[in-house]
């Protein structure tokens, strides 16, 4: 079973916890400032930074591996009247027709990638794709917020009249981190549906993301990543954002 299969049904009503909006407003300022003209939203999911920027007038386009999630997305712009290019595919294989000049792939959605092989295929494909001086933006959490998660062990959260179940491992041998959710789905008449998903996770450190970088052709831009995005950094002690230029 592909990761966000199951969960694609209940994913927004679980991250009900995250400000999106919030989250998007230094994307749309980062956006504005270097006059980007084509936008890619990589991991795109359910669309919950896509959505407010293209309600406040961005053209972004979407890419997402998980049909389930598309689909989600398709619906939710369909029902707020909005329109937005979904491709269906991998974001470490994709090959566009256009050259994109801004790239994001923001919700810790590198975490997914398999291994330090995969990530350097996602930057190369990034770097393929992107225009001369393009950027690419993304969000990762530290080894420590998996370590922590890990030691907290399981833990449940009560998501309306449903439970979701958080069981974190952290393997620090080989970087990787495993989250296996469990959810009861009220089915109304006092019945729970169980649902479950586990996540396998590569947890990076930051020589590894800068030495990535380097061997793919960008350059960092710590400098540009805290003058746009440090309120998100500030907003989570775990949350770290990359931004990369295209060289
Ligand atoms: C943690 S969710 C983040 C979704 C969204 N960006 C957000 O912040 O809510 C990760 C998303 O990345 C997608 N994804 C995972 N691996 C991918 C890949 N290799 N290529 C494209 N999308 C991928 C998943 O299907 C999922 O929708």
């Amino acid at each position: 079973m592909k990761a966000y299969e199951t969960l694609a049904p209940y994913y927004d009503r679980f991250m009900s916890f995250l400000n999106y909006e919030e989250e998007a407003i230094p994307i749309g300022k980062y956006i504005t400032a270097t006059g980007a003209k084509r936008v890619l939203d990589l991991g795109a999911g359910s669309g919950g930074h896509l959505i407010p920027l293209l309600e406040q007038g961005f053209t972004i386009d979407a890419l997402d591996i998980s049909e389930s999630m598309l689909q989600i997305l398709q619906d939710k712009l369909k029902s707020r009247g909005l329109a937005a290019t979904c491709i269906c595919d991998d974001m470490c294989r994709y090959l566009s027709q256009a050259a994109y000049d801004f790239l994001y792939a923001f919700g810790d959605t590198v975490h997914h990638l398999a291994n330090q092989d995969a990530f350097l295929a996602f930057l190369r494909c990034c770097h393929r794709n992107l225009s001369e001086g393009g950027s690419l933006a993304f969000t990762w959490r530290e080894r420590d917020y998996f370590e922590d998660m890990a030691e907290l062990g399981s833990f449940y959260e009560q998501h309306g009249t449903d439970y979701l179940l958080w069981a974190v491992d952290y393997e620090s041998r080989n970087n990787k981190a495993t989250i296996d959710y469990t959810a009861f789905i009220c089915g109304g008449d006092g019945r729970f549906d169980k649902i479950e998903e586990c996540h396998p996770l590569q947890v990076y450190t930051e020589d590894e993301i800068y030495l990535a970088a380097k061997q793919t052709g960008f350059a960092f831009r710590d400098d540009l990543a805290e003058d746009y995005f440090k309120t998100e950094r500030d907003a989570d002690e775990y949350r770290q954002i990359a931004l990369l230029k295209k060289i």
